[in-house]
């Protein structure tokens, strides 16, 4: 069992909950704080809590480590470091481990690069989100295009692996805007891009500003549009989709993404990280405290900042699989999902699925197609039900 586990792809998310300024449609565990915060203790308090999680998953060996937020190019890179040392003392880190920060494409964050690489950070992921300054305005972000495309060059410098994100479908975008605006961004593209299309999520301004009816966004037929415009470009410049908002040169897909979306186990550290880690034959779901002063007090009265902590039962962890790894291109495999959950999925139903066009199967392999990608969550729910 241990002899599995140890080749097995094991990940270790570190949540940096801390942003300069709140983005209006942004609903993440990120918090801004005015009066700055203590560093020290929070990077203790990391160290403390990876402690905990290295007793939790004793004997795997790390294959990918993401350091996400918040805003993590907000660290010092002596912190990244010295969480990066002690995930190698616990575990060990694989030799072509992938070690991801995420980055804002300002400059003052683009000045820490080097040092980010000097800690062993090996991929950037830049959040450029638009590529003018209207939009990027619109979006309440702190950097202009022209100051994102500079710390881009900068962290292709520094990184042989760069990916950066963009938002589309946002407020009035046409047709026409986005296919100018992704041709532009592929040009600048390293191996990895992901593309979400705008959610309006609950409790944010944007959702407020969407429900009074100030804020029209692509929905519908146009979004559908958007995003098969998105997928055309991609593949046509060599980084085709392997996830519904990823897309990669073939072998340059996240490893530490690609961990989630195949049902591995990681540990999340952090306030609101979240983990699954298999003991005994089951997974465990575990979370930790979302508010990060809340969390630094817990790590620092009781070595780990875990809220909950409950073992999915067998139809649980097979609903997540089938959740998580239709994301994917390479779908899920039919017999992995049948080991997990103690039972097939209906035979009847994948052959209605299919004959509607949204399912596809090869072999023991089961996958979204294109039309079936573009209602994932009722077609996920179907073959759950
Ligand atoms: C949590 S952010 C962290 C990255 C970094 N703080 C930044 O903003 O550049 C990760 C990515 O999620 C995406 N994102 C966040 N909220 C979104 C929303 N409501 N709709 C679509 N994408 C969103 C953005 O592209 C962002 O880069
Ligand atoms: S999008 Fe990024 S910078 Fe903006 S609030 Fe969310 S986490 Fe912070």
């Amino acid at each position: 069992m241990l002899a599995t586990k140890a080749v097995e792809p094991f990940g270790v998310y570190v949540h940096w909950p801390f942003c300069r300024a709140k983005c209006p449609y942004c609903d993440f565990n990120s918090h801004v704080r005015h009066g700055g915060i203590d560093e020290n203790r929070f990077r203790a308090a990391y160290l403390t809590e990876l402690s905990h999680f290295a007793s939790l998953a004793p004997g795997r060996r790390v294959s990918s480590i993401f350091f996400g937020g918040g805003t993590p190019s907000l660290m010092q890179p002596a912190s990244v470091a010295a969480i990066v040392d002690a995930i190698a003392a616990h575990w060990g880190i694989a030799p072509d481990a992938e070690i991801t920060l995420e980055a804002n494409p300002t400059s003052v964050e683009a000045e820490n690069f080097a040092d980010y690489r000097a800690a062993g950070v090996n991929r950037l992921s830049l959040g450029v989100q638009a590529l003018d300054d209207h939009s990027l305005k619109a979006l309440g972000r702190m950097h202009t295009a022209e100051e994102a495309l500079q710390a881009l060059a900068l962290a292709k410098r520094h990184f042989a692996r760069v990916s950066f994100d963009l938002i589309y479908a946002r407020e009035g975008q046409t047709i026409e805007q986005w296919n100018e605006e992704l041709r532009r961004a592929l040009d600048h593209a390293a191996d990895h891009l992901s593309l979400y299309q705008l959610t309006i999520e609950e409790g944010t301004p944007f959702a407020a500003r969407h429900a009074a009816g100030a804020l029209l966004v692509p929905d519908g037929e146009l979004a559908g549009e958007l995003y098969s415009l998105t997928q055309e470009l991609c593949e046509a410049a060599g980084l085709p989709a392997y996830e519904i908002s990823n897309h990669a040169q073939p072998g340059s897909e996240s490893r530490h993404n690609l961990l989630y979306w195949r049902g591995h186990d990681y540990a999340g550290i952090g306030a609101g990280a979240h983990s699954r880690i298999t003991t005994d034959g089951a997974k465990r779901a575990l979370c930790t405290i979302k508010s990060p002063e809340a969390w630094l007090a817990q790590v620092e009265a009781h070595g780990q900042g875990i809220m909950s902590d409950e073992a999915l039962s067998a139809e649980d962890a097979a609903e997540e699989y089938l959740l998580m790894g239709l994301r994917l291109a390479e779908g899920i495999d039919l017999a992995r999902f049948a080991a997990i959950g103690g039972s097939a999925l209906d035979e009847d139903r994948l052959d209605a699925l299919k004959s509607d066009g949204l399912i596809a199967r090869n072999g023991s392999r089961l996958t979204a197609t294109p039309a079936g990608r573009l209602v994932l969550n009722q077609l996920i729910l179907e073959l759950a039900a």
